[in-house]
């Protein structure tokens, strides 16, 4: 079976990023969850794509020049109405409720506009603290950062890469650089590249796909798994 995982939560039904749309991508039938975790000012893991808080929060400004209290107090319903009182989830509060739903977490670092130094300790610290290592798939943009985790742990890590990236070899980089997973955009995923990434020995899990004629083509690819913003049209 194709994995199934909600990009950001179940974005569509409720705001990003949020417990509401990890919740709601529980009860949509999700294998697994997406999300992007950065450090607050004072070092602490927040769930939160931007690194500037405008677009999800009523906050301004950038992540990393906040507080956890100052985050944990800003809006993070986008606006959306019956989300009042959504919040910048904590790492911890989301691995739990992965944990106690049996879900997969994809955990993303967002730390190629910011280095964020010692995130990736603090990630493999919490997915250790909720005994989550066996559920988790850790990815990044980041080629640095992949290189850094896979020296650290045996926990699956994808390299991510976008429509402008990575041109030549991907696979060949991805296994360079230790990772087991290869993350990429839907327009630049082909039935040839799944058959590489496969014989190099990568899963594949492909970002993002909202509808069905998007979702039968990759699952047509042999693709592993698939991130979209509404997993019950993925699952139909
Ligand atoms: O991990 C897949 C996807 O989430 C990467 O892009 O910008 O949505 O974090 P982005
Ligand atoms: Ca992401």
């Amino acid at each position: 079976m194709v994995e199934i995982w909600a990009h950001r939560g179940s974005r569509v039904a409720a705001p990003e990023n949020t417990m509401a749309a990890f919740r709601r991508a529980v009860t949509d039938g999700a294998d697994g969850f997406e999300l992007d975790v950065q450090l607050s000012k004072d070092g602490r893991l927040v769930v939160i794509h931007d690194e500037t808080l405008d677009r999800t929060t009523n906050g301004h400004g950038l992540v990393k020049d906040h507080t956890f209290d100052e985050l944990r107090a800003l809006d993070a319903s986008g606006g959306r109405g019956g989300f009042a009182g959504e919040q910048i989830p904590p790492l911890e509060e989301v691995l739990q409720l992965a944990a106690s739903a049996r879900l997969r977490v994809n955990v993303e670092l967002k730390n190629s506009e910011v280095a964020y130094p010692g995130l990736e300790e603090k990630v493999l610290a919490a997915i250790d603290e909720a005994a989550m290592t066996e559920r988790v798939v850790l990815s990044t943009f980041s080629q640095e950062s992949v290189r850094r985790l896979t020296a650290m742990t045996a926990i699956q890590v994808g390299l991510l890469f976008d429509l402008n990236q990575l041109f030549i070899g991907p696979c060949r980089r991805a296994v360079a650089l230790g990772a087991t997973a290869l993350h990429p955009p839907r327009r630049r995923t082909t039935r040839h590249l799944v058959e590489r990434a496969h014989a190099a020995g990568l899963t594949v899990r492909v970002w993002t796909a909202n509808d069905q004629r998007w979702v039968q083509r990759l699952v047509g690819y042999g693709v592993d798994g698939v991130f979209t913003d509404v997993p019950l049209v993925a699952r139909a």
